[in-house]
């Protein structure tokens, strides 16, 4: 049998570092928002490193990106590393960043061995996972399981009005390879995001599905007047409205606790002047829950909730943009992600996961899993975001084996 493999922890922290560099925000995160310039120097910088690595690259029709590493076996299908390199707009250096450059380790640690594959090995960039800029999440990893049309992809908007397409092209991010093909299985190393591992003191998460996730458009109406000579009672204020909604849509989050999560992120009223009752006020809802129908009855309640809102005052509307319902992942990845964790002898547990990722919409077209590691605090979306460089590396051999019980390791 081949020597004992693993990877080289300084070379995957270093990468890390140089590709937290291109977005870099003042307070030490991340943007580098889907199809921007940010994100094309981020991928162009990945493709130099893979073209150095000898991989092959191709980009399909949604601007996803693959770096192909052949193996022995030219009919195998390929088992894929996969991931994404953009960014939310106060992110941290490893979100997303982590599984990318940790495949292409897995791939520069399999060239340092002269080790050669059965299957080929892949590293997979998708397409404007955070559904920062162009909503929903996981737009291109979407496309390529088609859960969603190339058209609808491509179509999506910006707050700008600027269209994933036109974005594309622009920055010259979309390839000719058509979306969707097999793959023989997908592994995605990334952070927990939450506090979990840390508090637990394990440094591999097996995570073995990812909950559920609805999001929403909703939009107050009201009428624009005078702060000063307009009485309280004359006025159809969508802050109010909005106000009693908040409540009631938070409370559902202590009436589903400890697993469900309600969240505004964004809040925008118009015309946004200061002494202006505003005429229109329109905000995200988020919710998520692990359990299918204790999402469903979220989701019926938060219905209900707007309906008893529309009998009186600015009028609302709540408008479903994406629904991602739990998944569970495939056995077999699961139980390569543990072997890999046990044979490495880092502490680990299996867990679902809080947040979306590729490996959701990728779990419909390949058997698929995922690798967590700690984050400090937990925390991310946010620019103070860190991992620690042992604990980076540990996911990296657990992705190395994992990835090597489906791939194969030929006879050298
Ligand atoms: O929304 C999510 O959970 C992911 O970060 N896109
Ligand atoms: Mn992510
Ligand atoms: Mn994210």
């Amino acid at each position: 049998m081949p020597p004992e493999i693993t990877i080289n922890g300084d070379r995957l922290w270093e990468s890390l570092m140089a590709m937290a560099e291109i977005g870099a925000t003042a307070k030490g995160g991340v943007c580098r928002l889907a199809a921007s310039e940010a994100d094309k120097a981020g991928r162009e910088l990945f493709i130099k490193w893979c073209v150095d690595a000898g991989c092959e690259i191709v980009a399909d029709e949604i601007g996803n990106l693959f770096a192909k590493r052949a193996g022995e076996d030219t009919d195998a299908l390929p088992v894929v590393m996969g991931s994404h390199l953009d960014s939310q707009p106060t992110g941290g250096k490893f979100d997303g960043v982590y599984g990318v450059l940790a495949g292409l380790e897995v791939i520069r640690s399999l060239n340092d061995a002269k080790l050669s594959t059965r299957a080929p090995v892949e590293v997979a960039v998708w397409m404007n996972e955070e559904g920062a800029r162009f909503s929903p999440a996981m737009l291109g990893s979407g496309v390529f399981a088609g859960a969603f049309s190339l058209d609808y992809g491509l179509g999506r908007t910006d707050k700008d009005g600027v269209a994933l397409k036109a974005a594309l092209v622009q920055h010259e991010l979309a390839g000719i390879a058509p979306v969707g093909r097999k793959l023989g299985a997908h592994f995605e190393a990334h952070i927990e995001q939450g506090p979990i591992l840390e508090a637990e003191k394990k440094t591999i998460g097996v995570v073995t599905g990812v909950q559920g996730i609805v999001w929403f458009d909703v939009v107050i109406a009201g009428s624009e007047c005078h702060a000063g000579p307009t009485p309280m009672e004359m006025r159809i204020d969508p802050v109010q409205k909005a106000a009693s909604l908040l409540t009631q849509f938070f409370t559902l989050a202590r009436e589903y606790a400890p697993h469900a999560r309600v969240t505004v992120g964004e809040i925008h009223s118009h015309p946004s002047s200061r002494n202006t009752v505003p005429g229109k006020v329109q905000f995200s809802l988020d919710l998520r829950h692990p359990e299918p129908a204790i999402l469903q009855t979220m989701h019926r309640k938060a219905d209900a909730i707007v309906k008893k809102e529309n009998l009186c005052g600015a009028p609302v509307s709540l408008e479903e943009i994406w629904h991602s319902p739990p998944v569970a992942f495939d056995e077999n990845c699961i139980t390569a992600v543990s072997n890999a964790a046990a044979k490495t002898g880092y502490p680990f547990k299996e867990m679902v996961s809080g947040a979306g990722h590729d490996s959701v919409y990728i779990s419909r077209v390949a058997p698929t899993a995922m690798i967590f590691v700690p984050c400090k605090g937990g925390i991310s979306h946010n620019e103070a975001e860190s991992a620690e460089p042992h604990d980076l590396a540990a996911g990296c051999n657990v992705l190395l084996h994992a990835v090597l019980e489906y791939a194969g390791l030929c006879e050298i």
